[in-house]
């Protein structure tokens, strides 16, 4: 995940810089760079910029070799999402006369159309990146610019101050931005910028500290100033002053950090597998940034055409563990609304079997780290076969990435805790997108239907938040209700049956409490035998068309003795007679019921393998990236 640093005052920016990034380093990352102001004899300044593609260790013994004594700079590091790793995709970017350059996290929406419109004008871009349009759109605000003939749009004055140019790019620019930018001509200055991406302002005594994450800030102050929407900053050596979009003058709150550097590192969360669950609202709203363009659904990195998508007879989403469950979840969207056959199979089978594959088998690879390596073998033989392979991964450039025909980032940024948990909801709403899309190509959903489908699929970010809102304390009491326990079964009906196999690997590989999921109907051909008084049976029962089935599966247990603990919707009182606990969740279309059920499953999870003592972020036995067979 990006990340921001910035010094202006009286010691060696590029030392505080090169700390900062170290400490950002944990967050995830594939290139760093720094921009640095040098003074020459004359008084005249220019901006260096040094960038490299992997470890700031890297960068460090770079600037080590270069006599670069400047008190102000930037630095970032970058996490791909537009672009491949390497040096020309990574930050500060500068605008073409080099005399502004800016670091940036987020995500640019419009970026397209504003890189078209600024190439038209003459500025020429030196990467891939969404971000490089913003140094563009600063420099033109700054330098003024000329008349458009092709739009009639008359010229503009430049604004010659650093401030007031990132105010004007950002009226511009749709999406999400914490900005850092320099300027040549007003050395000293650092303008900061944010919308919908963290930035922190702090005062040391030897002068103002800018970054994205208040772990990089700690050794200069812990009284920060937590950027908010729509405010600016200029930090000097002097003092760091805050604007509101107008260029009025504001006061900001100022927030005392008390946290340790390890709780820091973590966001303040005591853990990473908290603090990812915790990102889950993000999560979505990110991977769904770009996806709806002029009122269609945008997935051009597919790497098929309408009419090879069209042709699709037969889907195979494969996948290993957590992303295999996303793949059940899959299955159900894409026959229900697509109206195509689809297989989900754990690619360690996939690859030994002779599935029936032909040119007009689609087959979907999902994968967390990109570098599964029974979920690479699989695509591998698939695409010997013939199949045209799709990937859906969180890191840019993997082998998943590189070896597909086409790719969907899902947009979770680095995933630290060895249990998947924000990954999984970036894949899940990744291949509501990819269902949609075979849906509407193939004329089963109109284009209406699939907005609105859309729509619904960005309201599970808020329904999510509130589940992490309210529902915790019912999430303790339900652990509490588990901790002691041998085993424990997970079970449900459609959605929910997917959801409930998610739910007790979830369970089974932080706790180490032995978990098993059923479909709530196989109950009594077998599974029901285990139950005697006090089996803890984990339920989930949202509204949903086989609602009324599963309840009457779970009367089943509870004749037996079974302590029964149900993720249900918001308003259901009814299900209190049977339920020993209940935790809520938000009425949504069954659709989408796992981005938001799986949720109160995994901090349950949580609850269960703290209470029983258990390192919820590196399990026994496990590793995040499962690179042999
Ligand atoms: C469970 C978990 C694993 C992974 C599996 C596949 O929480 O993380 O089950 O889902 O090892 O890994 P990826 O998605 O990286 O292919």
């Amino acid at each position: 995940m990006c990340g921001i640093v910035g010094y202006t005052g009286k010691d060696v920016a590029k030392d505080i810089l090169v700390t900062g990034l170290k400490r950002l380093e944990y967050r995830g990352y594939d290139s760093a760079g720094v921009a640095l102001e040098r003074a020459a004899a004359d008084g005249s300044v220019t901006i260096d910029v040094i960038r490299r593609v992997g470890k700031v260790a890297g960068l460090e013994s770079e600037l080590a070799h270069i006599d670069a004594n400047a008190t102000c700079g930037i630095g970032h590091t970058r996490w791909a999402t537009h672009g491949r790793p390497s040096v020309a995709n990574a930050h500060p970017h500068t605008s073409c006369d080099g005399k502004i350059a800016i670091v940036h996290n987020g995500i640019i929406e419009n970026f397209a159309e504003l890189r078209e419109a600024l190439t038209a004008r003459g500025h020429v871009f030196t990467s891939d990146t969404d971000t490089e349009v913003f140094a563009h759109l600063i420099e033109e605000a700054y330098e003024g610019r000329p008349a458009d003939p092709a739009t009639g749009a008359p010229a503009t004055p430049g604004t010659h101050d650093l401030m007031a140019a990132v105010r004007e790019a950002c009226t511009q620019v749709v999406g999400a931005y914490g900005l850092a930018a320099v300027c040549a001509d007003e050395p000293g200055v650092i303008a900061v910028a944010r919308k919908d991406s963290p930035i922190v302002i702090g005062r040391g005594e030897n002068g103002s500290y800018v970054a994205s994450d208040v772990i990089a800030l700690i050794d200069a102050t812990r009284d920060v100033v937590v950027l908010e929407d729509g405010q600016f900053a200029k930090l000097t050596p002097e003092g760091i002053f805050y604007t509101d979009a107008e260029g009025k003058a504001i006061e900001p709150a100022v927030t005392h950090i008390d946290w340790d550097i390890d709780m820091a590192e973590k966001g303040g969360y005591p853990d990473f597998m908290l603090k990812e669950i915790c990102e889950q609202p993000r999560v979505v709203r990110d991977t769904l940034v770009g996806r709806m363009t002029g009122g269609e659904l945008d997935i051009d990195e597919l790497g098929l055409t309408m009419e090879e998508l069209n042709l699709i007879d037969r889907v195979y989403v494969i996948a290993c563990g957590t992303s295999y469950h996303a793949g059940l979840i899959a299955k159900n969207l894409i026959e229900a609304w697509a109206r195509i056959p689809c297989e989900v199979e754990a690619a360690s089978e996939f690859r030994y079997r002779n599935p029936i594959i032909t040119p007009s088998t689609l087959v979907v690879a999902v994968s967390q780290s990109g570098e599964t390596a029974d979920t690479l073998a699989a695509i591998r033989d698939a695409r010997i076969k013939g199949a045209k392979v799709f990937g859906i991964t969180n890191v840019v450039g993997s082998p998943v990435a590189r070896e597909s025909d086409g790719v969907i980032y899902t947009k979770a940024n680095k995933e630290i805790a060895v249990a998947s948990t924000k990954s999984f909801i970036g894949q899940v709403v990744s291949l509501t997108l990819l269902a949609l899309l075979l849906a509407q190509v193939k004329g089963k959903l109109t284009t209406g239907q699939v907005r609105m489908l859309f729509r619904e699929l960005g309201d599970t970010a808020g329904q999510i938040q509130w589940i992490l809102d309210t529902q915790t304390d019912a999430i303790h009491e339900a652990a509490l209700a588990c901790k002691d326990a041998h085993s424990a079964l997970f079970v449900g009906r459609g959605m929910g049956a997917a959801i409930a196999h998610e739910g007790a690997l979830k369970l089974k590989e932080i706790s180490y409490l032995h978990a098993e999921a059923y479909a709530a109907g196989e109950m009594k051909h077998g599974p029901i035998a285990l139950i005697d008084p006090g089996f803890p049976v984990i339920a989930v029962a949202t509204r949903s068309p086989v609602y009324d089935k599963t309840v009457s599966n779970l009367k089943e247990c509870e004749a037996r003795g079974a302590k029964i603990i149900v993720v249900a919707t918001e308003g259901d009182e009814e299900i209190k007679q049977i339920a020993d606990h209940v935790i809520y969740i938000p009425e949504v279309r069954d659709a989408f019921s796992p981005i938001t059920a799986t949720v109160p499953l995994q901090l349950l999870a949580r609850e269960v393998a703290l209470m029983r003592g258990c390192d919820v972020d590196q399990p026994r036995n496990l590793a995040k990236s499962v690179t042999v067979e």
